[in-house]
Order: C-alpha cells, then structure tokens, then sequence
C-alpha cells in the first residue's frame, strides 16, 4: 500500500512534524481511528480552519473539501448563521442542566418536519443515539434481539460494534454480541428467514437506509418497504439510524427520499451544523416508555445543551430551503457526470491500446456510487450492492488515487469504502477542478 501512496507526496512540513508530536500524547495520533492515515499511508494532514468548500492545513495548503467533518458541514466550513447563534448561546452560559427554550424548539422543528416523529430526544452523538433507542426498542418490547445489517456502522457501543463486519474491536465482552443478529444487506429474504427463526425473541431491526460504511449503498428499488413490511408482520420496532443520512440526503433524511416511515429513527452530525449532536425519536408511544414517564434509563450532562440545540436551529432554518437539496444534487451529480466522461475516455483509450490477441476489454474496475450528496470513489469491478461486494474494494489503488488527490489540493475521506460529501458551498469551478484533479488521477493508476 505504501509504496503507491509514496507516488504522489504533498508538501507539509509542519503537517508531518505535528503528526509525529502528537502521536506522543494521543493514541495513534487522533481522536476518532478513521482520521488516521493507517489504511491509506504518510501522514496526517492537520487541518487549520476551514472556509466554505475549503480546508486550509497548518502549512498553508489549500484543499477543496469532500471529508466535510465526516457528514455534518453540510452547507461548509465556517457557515456563519451557526457561528452567531452559538457564539450568542455561549456569553448567555453554556449549560444549565435545566430544559431550555431552545430544546423545544429544536423538537418542534424536527415534529414538525419527519411525520414519523411524535417525540425527540437529545443527545451527544450518533453512537448515543443508536445504543439508546436499542435499549428503548428492548424496553418497549421486552424482548432482547436486535436484528442488523452486514456492512452498517452504527458508531461504537458494545453491541452493535461486536455485531459489525468490518469495524473489529477487543475489549468487548464475548456475549456482547449474543443478542444481536446479522443478515446480509439488500436481500429480503435472508431478513425475512432470519425474523421467523427468532420470531417472539426480537426487538428490533437497525439498518441504515443507504449504507454509508462499504460505499455508498443505495437500498434496491422497495427493499426498505420490504423490509418496513416485514417488521410489522411480525410486530418489531424499525429502526432507522439516518445519523449520516439524517438532513443529508433530504430534509426528511432517507425516510422521504424512499417513503418509507420507521417506528424509531436516530439521527447526528448534519442536525448538528458542526456542534456534537446525537437525537433519536419515534412514535409517541415508544418514547413514552423514557424515564421518567416509562422505565427506561437514557441520561446526560450535556444532552440538549443550549449551544449544540443553537447550533442545530441555525443550520436546520438554513436547510429548510428546499432548492439546498435539489443544488446538493446537482453539483454531486455534476461531479460523477464529469468524471464518468473521463472514465470512458480512458476505456476508450485501453481498447485502442490493447493488442487483436488481448481479446475484449473489461472497463476499469472503478464505480461512482452516490445518492445525492454521499458519495464514494469505488475501486471494484462492479457496483457494490451488499458487505460481500465491498471485499472486492481495492484499497491499494484508492490510496493511490487518495495521495493524488490530496497532492492536488482535493481531500477525501482517507478511506476506502467510507462516504465523501458534497456541500452547498462547493461551487461549480470547485467542482470542475476536482473532476480534473480525478481524471489525471485515474489515468496515472490505469493507463
Ligand atoms: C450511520 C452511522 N451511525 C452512527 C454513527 C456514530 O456516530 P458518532 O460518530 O457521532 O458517534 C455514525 C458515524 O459515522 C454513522 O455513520
């Protein structure tokens, strides 16, 4: 892997030294794995400020932004209506520890725009999220298994993180797993087999509606239907966890864009504008099982303080527009139109290369996934459908094509499988240059 991540060096200097200054005192360098360079190679850019679609690293580098926090600078870095309003929250004191007026209207907002939502809490990140609406979904219906998908990520908590297929952790303990159960991605059948099998045991089901962990995948045409229809045949609670997709792929989160209503739905990063932000919320007489009007335990210091709800407000009356959604889509689509072209150019090109005896030519294995403004660069023979496809990532030739980016002033996720966003502040020339920046990339790695 190195040795292609050597072909394409950025100069960082400063970058490079900090990197290794603060491997001293942080655990590989970073607060969060992912960050770090480990599957691509060289060392981490530290990033100095950001500026609409731009990062600007510690030596001055500029770079056209695609990693956008991970998901949630979803209208870029630096948006100035959260800035005031949190900067407003912050003189005004932090945290109180007692419900504020800007936890209702937070709530309201989000009532008043998901029609599967009756009730809402507020919590600190998508991880929280998800392992409190698990309890709740347990809780509510008395029953222990959890039923998810090959490939999801649902963030770090024990169960879920023991069940993923990719995210490998010690430290678990070994029954952790016990009561949660895998089923492949996009395949009714298995789920529906895997629901009689434990019929009268489960909870619930968690997927995320577009599987942002193995690049990008989209669910087939009435897959979550399918699968909304089997967990009311056999009465468990559905679970979206649309912490990525939430406010990303539409206002509604995936939830609209397939029509499909969940009983429970876990959101973070784009509600956030920036601010740690994790909620989950459903139908009333779900959350109504919450301590301290039901019996479930869900806490915290932080939860709905007064300056991630400000923060949340700020970016959710800008998002509220619709024409942010349908320009998010244009320019994503602008994107994979422009690079797709080059994409045939160069098959083009390898066909009028090869020899009589070479037979016919496969196109490169290289696949433009996306649904609106979550996208992955996937190197693969074929569109990944399901956890299986996703084995077949080339994770060399990404980090490759990662360093050649970078190299030209375009930062993705440093990653292979994981989802890149586009933001509304990326304009038209941003993305111009970036689908030259990949086309040169691409013809280095296949030509
Ligand atoms: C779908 C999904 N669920 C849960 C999480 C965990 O969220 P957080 O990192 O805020 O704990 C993530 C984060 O990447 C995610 O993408």
């Amino acid at each position: 892997m190195t040795s292609l991540a050597a072909s394409a060096k950025i100069n960082a200097p400063i970058s490079k030294k900090l990197s290794k200054e603060i491997e001293e005192v942080i655990p590989g360098g970073v607060n969060s794995p992912f960050r770090s360079f480990h599957e691509v190679g060289g060392h981490t850019i530290f990033v100095d400020r950001g500026e609409g679609s731009k990062v600007i690293d510690a030596d001055g580098n500029e770079y056209i932004d695609y990693v956008g926090a991970w998901g949630p600078a979803i209208l870029g870095h630096g948006f100035a209506p959260v800035a005031d309003a949190v900067s407003e929250v912050l003189r005004q004191g932090p945290l109180f520890g007692a419900p504020h007026k800007l936890e209702l209207e937070l709530a309201r907002k989000i009532v008043a725009s998901i029609p599967s939502i009756d009730m809402v809490r507020f919590v600190n990140s998508g991880t929280e999220a998800v392992m409190s609406s698990l309890r709740l979904a347990r809780g509510y219906t008395g029953k222990d298994i959890i039923i998810m998908f090959e490939g999801c990520y649902h963030g770090h908590s024990d169960s879920v993180l023991a069940s993923s297929t990719h995210k490998h952790s010690s430290g678990i303990p070994h029954d952790a797993s016990k009561n949660t159960v895998v089923v492949p991605f996009n395949d009714l059948d298995a789920l529906d087999q895997c629901l009689e099998k434990h019929d009268g045991q489960i909870a619930g089901v968690i997927i995320e509606p577009v599987a942002g962990s193995m690049g990008v995948v989209a669910p087939e045409p009435g897959y979550l239907n399918g699968v909304r229809d089997l967990c009311t045949k056999y009465g468990v609670v559905l679970i979206f966890d649309e912490v990525l997709t939430g406010f990303r792929v539409a206002f509604g989160g995936a939830q609209s864009l397939y029509e499909v209503e969940p009983d429970l739905t876990c959101f973070g990063k784009a509600l956030g504008g920036g601010m740690p932000i994790g909620a989950y919320g459903g139908k009333r007489e779900i959350m109504e099982k919450l301590m301290p009007i039901g019996d479930v335990y869900q806490a915290g210091t932080f939860s709905g303080n007064p300056i991630t709800m400000a923060g949340a407000i700020a970016i959710l009356n800008a998002l509220s527009n619709p024409s942010v959604y349908s320009d998010l889509d244009k320019r994503t689509e602008q994107l994979f139109a422009g690079i797709q072209k080059h994409i045939d150019e160069i098959n083009q090109e390898l066909v009028a290369k090869s020899s009589p005896e070479s037979g016919s030519l496969e196109a490169i294995p290289f696949q433009l996934q996306r649904v609106s403004s979550m996208f992955a660069f996937v190197f693969a023979a074929k569109a990944v459908k399901n956890f299986e496809d996703s084995k077949t990532i080339d994770a060399e030739r990404f980090a490759k094509f990662f360093h050649e980016l970078l190299a030209n002033g375009v930062m993705l996720p440093p990653t292979a499988v994981d989802a890149a966003c586009v933001s509304a502040a990326h304009s038209e020339a941003d993305i111009d240059r970036t689908i030259v920046v990949c086309a040169n990339a691409l013809r280095k790695i296949f030509l």
